[in-house]
């Protein structure tokens, strides 16, 4: 079967590709000590000693290999849901090879390898992150088979890709999505009008995500731990429970939720 992996065609960049790198990766560099979690911010230092540049896949995966056994594969881009989910359960993470013009180094509809390898390589050197991504694949492939994964779907935006974490030095940000952002990283963490509600399992499954501009709505995690706990019981249940309700629209707060 077709994974969709491709040659990362390292040698083909040109300088002014990785001068787009390294712009972004000093630009978010300096803003996320003290905004990122010191979990993001650890992985992060791996990614800086790997490359002056867009990053090797190859060289980035060894490194990344010995710490948690995950991998990075090349990719176009978006890959189909059972492609993604397998990679994911396999420990390898598909990266975008191709990289944004430098006049579009603040915004971006798709990912690229900015916002793949830069957002999403540092969680998956911590090891309970790391775990939780695999058995999130695992979830996945199940997720299709019983017609769910549009409830999964929002529990990936909602933590990996926007979620915030509590910490005993306030709030952080840990979402790839997040992370990659400029705008998004103050946004999210300072901005009065998102929400920030504490993480809730059946609450994210329930809520609809916007998918060009800032998020309304952030979910906030204590520890990796509990996303990993929360996650961990059979999904069957809990999907039979949400069908049937109504979807929640993404700046919606209920009596319910408890805000951060
Ligand atoms: N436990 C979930 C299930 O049974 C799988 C899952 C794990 C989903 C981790 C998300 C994250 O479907
Ligand atoms: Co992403």
């Amino acid at each position: 079967m077709n994974d969709h992996v491709i040659d990362q065609g390292f040698d083909a960049y040109t300088d002014s590709e990785h001068a787009v790198w390294r712009t972004l990766f000093e630009r978010q560099s300096k803003l996320l000590p003290g905004r990122a979690a010191p979990e993001f911010v650890e992985g992060l230092k791996a990614l800086g000693v790997a490359a002056d540049g867009i990053p090797n896949f190859e060289a980035l995966s060894d490194i990344l290999e010995a710490a948690t056994g995950w991998r990075i594969v090349a990719v176009a881009g978006l890959v189909p849901d059972d492609v993604f989910f397998r990679h994911l359960a396999n420990r390898r993470f598909p990266v975008t090879n191709w990289i944004r013009k430098p006049e579009q180094l603040d915004y971006l509809q798709e990912p690229d390898v900015f916002h793949d390898c830069f957002g999403h390589v540092p969680m998956l050197f911590n090891p309970v992150f790391a775990d939780y991504m695999a058995a999130y694949g695992r979830g996945g492939m199940k997720a299709l088979n019983l017609g769910a994964l549009k409830l999964l779907a929002r529990l990936y935006w909602y933590t990996v890709e926007f979620g915030l974490i509590r910490t005993e030095d306030g709030l952080r940000i840990y979402g790839a999505g997040i992370v990659s952002s400029r705008g998004e990283t103050t946004f999210s963490l300072e901005d009065e009008s998102p929400n920030r509600l504490a993480f809730d399992l059946l609450r994210i499954m329930r809520t609809d995500y916007i998918i060009d501009h800032y998020q309304q709505t952030y979910f906030v995690i204590d520890s990796y731990d509990q996303l990993f706990d929360a996650t961990r019981p059979d999904f069957t249940p809990y999907y039979a429970q949400l069908k049937p309700l109504p979807s929640l629209s993404p700046d919606q707060v209920l009596p319910t939720d408890e805000r951060i």
